[in-house]
């Protein structure tokens, strides 16, 4: 459920009409709902109240800091891939200590800074990535707390591009080898073997892969405890979708609890989660407007002011997100294609849409508060757009709009 519903036919974030946001914000932007962020992360703690668990929010679905502030205050922990991402959670107010370190290519001037603010845990992807954290934080008299991403080998059934947990996926050690690794990081000096992780991808609609892959590393848990290895947290990771259509995912409440039970045997091990598009996908819209209408033989064009640089997801992966008028109005509805500026033919937000249309036409790309902004580009020196958040009848501009100034700061020609 989110924030974002028609009232006398237009469309409102919270308390607020998206298209008095359009009017003095401009468009394209997107517009965030903080009710709708927070409802979604109480979805999860709330289920697993009665087992010892952190939300860590995979920051790369929604990384704005206003996000992240709005978690962080509930106490969210958070699940980063990078230095910059973690540089965001600290900026944001949010504690380095319930912070995870995902992401195959972690360089060594990042495990240090990673280590120099005392996060709760690396993920560590490969057996060399284990080497280089132990090596970096013995050269700093640390210790680093640790888990292993185990790959599964679970088929998640999504987007091959956003499925993760197969054998033929970049991510992760091969659970065969699991133990023997184990076993290795409990010799090496820098590490401190502190939990177990997984994530088998993106946008999966059914619990029973989860179950699978928590099964198997369950069993790797119970075979580490014989070994006199007692690991304190198992983290499951994100991968939990959303309706972007007519998908029917599980939800976070049903999720949590069936994870949970399969922890019944293990009361003391903290459960551990990375969720970035359920909480934050229909947090967000992405308001664009008509520019032109435009008709080439059969075919009718919704030509918008957004384009796949601004919401890449319909282009890179055919995402279906649903588009909807701010003020619908009475009239014709033609088949359109909503295209935007780029001059690509894959330049698209969405295909086939039953629309009724004119010119100066508001639209709202729904469910577009994951993977929007963050996979947003200025391909085509379009400066990125403006952030809002609604707060209740409050609006906050959490990022203003880039100018064209800004899109060649930094740059510089050769010398005369
Ligand atoms: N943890 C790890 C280690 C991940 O790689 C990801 C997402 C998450 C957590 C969060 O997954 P979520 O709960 O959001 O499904 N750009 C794609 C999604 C890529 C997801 C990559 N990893 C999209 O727009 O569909």
């Amino acid at each position: 459920m989110d924030y974002f519903n028609y009232r006398e036919n237009t469309l409102f974030a919270e308390s607020v009409s998206v298209n008095d946001i359009a009017q003095q914000f401009g468009t394209p932007c997107y517009v965030y709902s903080r009710a709708t962020l927070e409802r979604h992360y109480k979805a999860f703690t709330e289920a697993a109240a009665n087992h010892q668990h952190l939300v860590c929010y995979a920051v790369k679905a929604n990384s704005n800091l206003a996000v992240l502030n709005v978690l962080a205050r509930l106490g969210s922990g958070f699940d980063i891939v990078s230095q910059g991402e973690l540089a965001r959670v600290v900026a944001a107010g949010g504690e380095p200590s319930k912070v995870v370190f995902s992401g195959v290519a972690k360089t060594a001037a990042e495990i240090s800074y990673a280590l120099s603010l005392g996060i709760k845990c690396f993920n560590v992807e490969s057996e060399a990535e284990l080497e280089r954290i132990s090596h970096v934080a013995s050269q700093e008299g640390l210790v680093a707390p640790i888990s292993i991403r185990v790959n599964p080998d679970i088929d998640a059934k999504t987007h091959p591009y956003i499925s993760t947990g197969l054998k033929e996926n970049k991510f992760g050690i091969a659970i065969s080898r699991a133990l023997e690794v184990y076993r290795h990081a409990a010799q090496l000096p820098g590490i401190d073997i502190q939990g177990i992780d997984f994530h088998i991808g993106s946008q999966l609609t059914e619990v029973e892969p989860f179950l699978a892959a928590l099964d198997k590393v369950l069993a790797i848990v119970a075979q580490l405890a014989e070994y006199g290895i007692t690991l304190k947290h198992l983290d499951v990771g994100g991968g939990l979708g959303v309706a972007y259509l007519a998908e029917e995912p599980p939800h976070p409440s049903t999720y949590v609890s069936q994870l949970i039970e399969r922890l019944a045997p293990f009361p003391d091990l903290e459960l551990v989660f990375e969720p970035g598009r359920a909480i934050a996908a229909n947090a967000g819209i992405l308001v664009t407007q008509v520019e032109y209408l435009k008709q080439n033989q059969d075919k009718h064009f919704a030509i918008v002011d957004a384009g796949m640089n601004d919401l890449l997801r319909p282009s890179l992966y055919q995402a279906w997100q649903n588009i909807i008028p701010v003020s619908p109005h009475e009239g014709d509805t033609q088949q359109y294609d909503i295209v935007g500026p780029v001059c690509e033919t894959g330049d698209f937000l969405g295909k086939d849409r039953a629309l009724c249309l004119t010119q100066g036409d508001l639209l709202a790309v729904r469910s577009a508060g994951a993977y929007g902004f963050t996979m947003s580009s200025n391909y085509n020196s379009r400066p990125r757009v403006a952030e809002i958040m609604v707060d209740g009848d409050t609006v906050h501009v959490i990022r203003k709009r880039e100018t064209i100034a800004d899109l060649y700061q930094g740059e510089n020609t050769l010398p005369a």
